[in-house]
Protein backbone atom coordinates (compact mmCIF):
# COMPACT_ATOMS: atom_id res chain seq x y z
CA UNK A 1 0.00 0.00 0.00
CA UNK A 2 1.43 3.72 -1.02
CA UNK A 3 2.33 5.62 2.34
CA UNK A 4 -0.27 7.57 3.87
CA UNK A 5 -0.33 11.17 3.67
CA UNK A 6 -1.60 11.83 7.23
CA UNK A 7 -1.27 9.77 10.08
CA UNK A 8 -3.01 10.74 13.23
CA UNK A 9 -2.25 8.00 15.90
CA UNK A 10 -3.30 8.69 19.26
CA UNK A 11 -3.51 12.20 19.06
CA UNK A 12 -4.88 14.25 22.09
CA UNK A 13 -5.08 17.90 21.73
CA UNK A 14 -5.02 20.42 25.30
CA UNK A 15 -5.52 24.83 24.63
CA UNK A 16 -6.17 24.42 28.56
CA UNK A 17 -4.31 22.60 30.68
CA UNK A 18 -6.16 19.34 31.70
CA UNK A 19 -9.05 19.90 28.95
CA UNK A 20 -8.28 18.08 26.07
CA UNK A 21 -10.04 19.64 22.84
CA UNK A 22 -9.81 16.14 21.35
CA UNK A 23 -8.35 12.63 23.08
CA UNK A 24 -7.29 9.25 21.35
CA UNK A 25 -7.64 10.12 17.20
CA UNK A 26 -6.42 7.76 15.15
CA UNK A 27 -7.04 7.76 11.65
CA UNK A 28 -4.62 7.69 8.12
CA UNK A 29 -5.74 9.45 5.26
CA UNK A 30 -4.31 8.02 2.00
CA UNK A 31 -3.32 9.04 -1.38
CA UNK A 32 -6.13 10.79 -3.35
CA UNK A 33 -8.59 10.29 -0.46
CA UNK A 34 -11.29 12.59 0.52
CA UNK A 35 -12.52 12.90 4.09
CA UNK A 36 -14.74 15.09 5.02
CA UNK A 37 -14.78 15.74 8.82
CA UNK A 38 -18.02 16.30 10.51
CA UNK A 39 -19.36 17.25 14.13
CA UNK A 40 -21.08 19.35 16.19
CA UNK A 41 -19.82 23.09 17.42
CA UNK A 42 -16.89 22.57 19.43
CA UNK A 43 -16.22 18.70 18.57
CA UNK A 44 -12.44 19.31 17.65
CA UNK A 45 -12.71 19.56 13.20
CA UNK A 46 -10.22 22.70 13.24
CA UNK A 47 -8.49 21.27 16.05
CA UNK A 48 -7.58 18.58 14.10
CA UNK A 49 -6.61 20.57 10.49
CA UNK A 50 -4.45 22.91 12.96
CA UNK A 51 -2.91 19.85 14.23
CA UNK A 52 -1.50 18.60 10.82
CA UNK A 53 -0.34 22.12 9.72
CA UNK A 54 1.14 22.71 13.50
CA UNK A 55 -0.30 25.44 14.61
CA UNK A 56 -1.49 23.05 17.77
CA UNK A 57 0.99 20.78 18.87
CA UNK A 58 -0.42 17.24 20.23
CA UNK A 59 0.01 16.75 24.50
CA UNK A 60 0.05 12.81 23.48
CA UNK A 61 0.29 10.99 19.89
CA UNK A 62 1.98 11.74 17.06
CA UNK A 63 1.14 13.40 13.83
CA UNK A 64 2.80 12.51 10.36
CA UNK A 65 2.64 14.36 7.08
CA UNK A 66 3.90 12.69 4.14
CA UNK A 67 5.66 10.09 6.68
CA UNK A 68 7.24 12.88 8.96
CA UNK A 69 6.33 13.78 12.43
CA UNK A 70 4.87 17.38 11.90
CA UNK A 71 7.66 18.72 14.28
CA UNK A 72 10.17 18.26 12.01
CA UNK A 73 7.96 18.70 8.72
CA UNK A 74 9.37 21.79 6.64
CA UNK A 75 7.93 21.24 3.06
CA UNK A 76 4.56 23.31 3.72
CA UNK A 77 4.31 24.25 0.02
CA UNK A 78 3.38 20.82 -0.65
CA UNK A 79 0.32 21.43 1.55
CA UNK A 80 -2.57 24.27 0.90
CA UNK A 81 -4.49 25.40 4.22
CA UNK A 82 -7.85 27.36 4.15
CA UNK A 83 -8.43 28.46 7.98
CA UNK A 84 -11.90 28.59 9.49
CA UNK A 85 -13.28 32.68 8.76
CA UNK A 86 -9.94 33.07 6.40
CA UNK A 87 -11.79 35.75 5.36
CA UNK A 88 -11.92 37.79 7.94
CA UNK A 89 -8.43 37.59 8.49
CA UNK A 90 -7.81 39.86 4.95
CA UNK A 91 -11.21 41.79 4.57
CA UNK A 92 -9.40 45.00 5.76
CA UNK A 93 -6.52 44.46 4.42
CA UNK A 94 -5.52 47.16 1.45
CA UNK A 95 -4.38 45.01 -0.71
CA UNK A 96 -5.26 43.41 -4.32
CA UNK A 97 -6.67 39.74 -5.28
CA UNK A 98 -3.21 40.08 -7.70
CA UNK A 99 -1.18 40.56 -4.76
CA UNK A 100 -2.20 38.22 -2.53
CA UNK A 101 -2.34 35.54 -4.51
CA UNK A 102 1.67 36.67 -5.76
CA UNK A 103 2.11 36.47 -2.10
CA UNK A 104 0.70 33.10 -1.24
CA UNK A 105 2.88 31.15 -4.24
CA UNK A 106 5.78 30.20 -3.07
CA UNK A 107 6.70 27.44 -5.74
CA UNK A 108 7.59 28.29 -9.80
CA UNK A 109 5.73 25.40 -10.52
CA UNK A 110 2.52 27.00 -8.94
CA UNK A 111 -0.75 28.61 -10.49
CA UNK A 112 -0.67 32.14 -12.13
CA UNK A 113 -3.27 34.11 -10.08
CA UNK A 114 -5.71 34.20 -13.40
CA UNK A 115 -5.50 29.94 -14.20
CA UNK A 116 -6.27 29.74 -9.75
CA UNK A 117 -9.50 32.73 -10.20
CA UNK A 118 -10.92 30.32 -13.60
CA UNK A 119 -10.00 27.08 -11.13
CA UNK A 120 -11.94 28.44 -8.49
CA UNK A 121 -15.05 29.22 -10.59
CA UNK A 122 -14.83 33.13 -10.68
CA UNK A 123 -16.11 34.72 -13.38
CA UNK A 124 -14.16 37.66 -14.67
CA UNK A 125 -10.54 36.54 -13.43
CA UNK A 126 -9.39 39.76 -14.85
CA UNK A 127 -11.84 41.96 -13.14
CA UNK A 128 -11.30 40.41 -10.18
CA UNK A 129 -7.68 40.16 -10.03
CA UNK A 130 -7.00 43.72 -9.91
CA UNK A 131 -10.07 44.32 -7.05
CA UNK A 132 -8.77 45.40 -3.85
CA UNK A 133 -9.52 42.05 -0.75
CA UNK A 134 -12.05 43.90 0.79
CA UNK A 135 -14.21 44.67 -1.99
CA UNK A 136 -15.07 41.13 -3.03
CA UNK A 137 -18.42 39.64 -2.26
CA UNK A 138 -18.34 37.36 0.21
CA UNK A 139 -18.88 34.51 -1.83
CA UNK A 140 -16.10 35.55 -4.29
CA UNK A 141 -13.90 36.28 -1.17
CA UNK A 142 -14.04 32.88 -0.08
CA UNK A 143 -13.57 31.53 -3.82
CA UNK A 144 -10.12 33.80 -3.45
CA UNK A 145 -9.40 31.92 -0.31
CA UNK A 146 -9.57 28.24 -1.63
CA UNK A 147 -7.62 29.90 -5.22
CA UNK A 148 -4.90 30.88 -2.75
CA UNK A 149 -4.51 27.59 -0.64
CA UNK A 150 -4.73 25.77 -4.15
CA UNK A 151 -1.71 28.21 -5.44
CA UNK A 152 1.32 25.63 -5.01
CA UNK A 153 -0.11 22.79 -6.51
CA UNK A 154 -0.28 21.38 -2.88
CA UNK A 155 -0.68 17.09 -2.52
CA UNK A 156 -2.65 17.62 0.28
CA UNK A 157 -5.47 19.87 1.17
CA UNK A 158 -6.81 20.89 4.21
CA UNK A 159 -10.00 23.30 4.20
CA UNK A 160 -12.02 24.37 6.75
CA UNK A 161 -15.58 24.81 6.25
CA UNK A 162 -14.66 25.85 2.47
CA UNK A 163 -18.52 25.90 1.59
CA UNK A 164 -19.66 28.85 3.47
CA UNK A 165 -20.63 32.09 1.46
CA UNK A 166 -21.00 29.91 -1.58
CA UNK A 167 -24.64 29.59 -3.55
CA UNK A 168 -25.39 25.84 -4.59
CA UNK A 169 -24.05 26.39 -8.00
CA UNK A 170 -20.88 27.61 -6.15
CA UNK A 171 -21.22 24.55 -3.69
CA UNK A 172 -21.75 21.89 -6.96
CA UNK A 173 -18.61 23.43 -8.80
CA UNK A 174 -16.28 23.09 -5.60
CA UNK A 175 -17.49 19.08 -5.25
CA UNK A 176 -16.54 18.70 -8.88
CA UNK A 177 -13.28 20.56 -8.47
CA UNK A 178 -11.92 18.15 -5.45
CA UNK A 179 -12.93 15.29 -7.52
CA UNK A 180 -11.06 16.89 -10.20
CA UNK A 181 -8.00 17.46 -8.28
CA UNK A 182 -7.70 14.09 -6.98
CA UNK A 183 -7.78 12.76 -10.44
CA UNK A 184 -5.37 15.51 -12.14
CA UNK A 185 -3.25 16.42 -9.48
CA UNK A 186 -3.11 13.33 -7.57
CA UNK A 187 -4.51 15.41 -4.28
CA UNK A 188 -5.85 14.51 -0.87
CA UNK A 189 -8.05 16.55 1.48
CA UNK A 190 -9.33 17.37 4.29
CA UNK A 191 -12.46 19.03 5.04
CA UNK A 192 -14.29 20.14 7.95
CA UNK A 193 -17.92 21.03 6.75
CA UNK A 194 -21.50 21.10 8.42
CA UNK A 195 -22.50 21.18 4.40
CA UNK A 196 -23.76 17.43 5.12
CA UNK A 197 -25.67 18.39 1.61
CA UNK A 198 -23.13 19.26 -0.13
CA UNK A 199 -20.96 16.38 0.39
CA UNK A 200 -23.58 13.94 -0.38
CA UNK A 201 -22.48 14.63 -4.10
CA UNK A 202 -18.99 13.45 -3.89
CA UNK A 203 -18.86 9.69 -2.67
CA UNK A 204 -16.43 9.55 -0.10
CA UNK A 205 -15.37 8.53 3.40
CA UNK A 206 -16.54 10.71 6.51
CA UNK A 207 -14.96 11.23 10.08
CA UNK A 208 -16.86 12.16 12.61
CA UNK A 209 -15.41 13.83 15.18
CA UNK A 210 -16.63 14.91 18.82
CA UNK A 211 -13.50 14.96 21.09
CA UNK A 212 -12.83 11.41 20.09
CA UNK A 213 -13.66 10.02 16.13
CA UNK A 214 -16.90 8.55 16.70
CA UNK A 215 -17.51 7.27 13.04
CA UNK A 216 -15.11 6.65 9.99
CA UNK A 217 -16.42 5.04 7.07
CA UNK A 218 -18.47 5.63 4.13
CA UNK A 219 -21.45 8.17 3.76
CA UNK A 220 -23.43 5.49 2.93
CA UNK A 221 -22.82 3.76 6.05
CA UNK A 222 -23.22 7.09 8.01
CA UNK A 223 -26.84 7.31 6.75
CA UNK A 224 -27.76 4.15 7.48
CA UNK A 225 -26.36 4.51 11.11
CA UNK A 226 -29.15 6.00 12.61
CA UNK A 227 -27.77 6.22 16.43
CA UNK A 228 -25.54 8.27 15.37
CA UNK A 229 -27.75 10.38 13.59
CA UNK A 230 -29.38 11.27 16.78
CA UNK A 231 -26.11 11.90 18.45
CA UNK A 232 -24.92 14.39 16.03
CA UNK A 233 -28.87 15.42 15.41
CA UNK A 234 -27.53 16.06 11.73
CA UNK A 235 -30.06 16.32 9.60
CA UNK A 236 -28.59 13.52 7.16
CA UNK A 237 -32.41 12.63 5.17
CA UNK A 238 -30.94 15.85 3.03
CA UNK A 239 -28.15 12.91 2.15
CA UNK A 240 -30.72 9.99 1.57
CA UNK A 241 -33.03 12.24 -0.39
CA UNK A 242 -30.37 14.37 -1.91
CA UNK A 243 -29.51 11.78 -4.94
N1 LIG B 1 -7.47 28.83 20.91
C1 LIG B 1 -8.23 28.13 21.76
N2 LIG B 1 -8.15 28.28 23.10
C2 LIG B 1 -8.89 27.57 23.96
N3 LIG B 1 -9.79 26.64 23.57
C3 LIG B 1 -9.94 26.44 22.24
C4 LIG B 1 -9.18 27.17 21.28
N4 LIG B 1 -9.53 26.75 20.04
C5 LIG B 1 -10.47 25.80 20.23
N5 LIG B 1 -10.71 25.61 21.54
C6 LIG B 1 -11.67 24.64 22.12
O1 LIG B 1 -11.39 23.35 21.58
C7 LIG B 1 -12.59 22.63 21.33
C8 LIG B 1 -12.62 22.19 19.87
O2 LIG B 1 -12.74 23.36 19.04
P1 LIG B 1 -12.67 23.32 17.46
O3 LIG B 1 -12.57 24.72 17.01
O4 LIG B 1 -11.62 22.37 17.04
O5 LIG B 1 -14.10 22.70 17.10
P2 LIG B 1 -14.85 22.63 15.69
O6 LIG B 1 -15.35 21.21 15.56
O7 LIG B 1 -13.99 23.14 14.63
O8 LIG B 1 -16.10 23.58 15.94
P3 LIG B 1 -16.94 24.51 14.89
O9 LIG B 1 -17.91 23.58 14.21
O10 LIG B 1 -17.64 25.47 15.78
O11 LIG B 1 -15.97 25.17 13.97
C9 LIG B 1 -13.73 23.56 21.74
O12 LIG B 1 -14.11 23.22 23.03
C10 LIG B 1 -13.09 24.94 21.70
O13 LIG B 1 -13.70 25.81 22.62
MG1 LIG C 1 -14.15 24.70 13.35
Amino acid sequence: MADPVVVFDNVAVSYVRGVEAISNVSFRLGPREVVFLLGPNGGGKSTILKAIVGLVRPVRGVVRVFGVDVKSFREWWRVGYLPQNATTFFERMPISVSEFLRASRVVREGLDPIEALQLVGIEDPEGVLGQRIHDLSGGNLQRVMLAASLVNRPELLLLDEPTVFLDQNGVAAFMQLLDRLRTEWGLSAIIATHDVAALSTLASRVICINRGALFDGSITELVNSEQLCNIYGFHVYLVKHGH
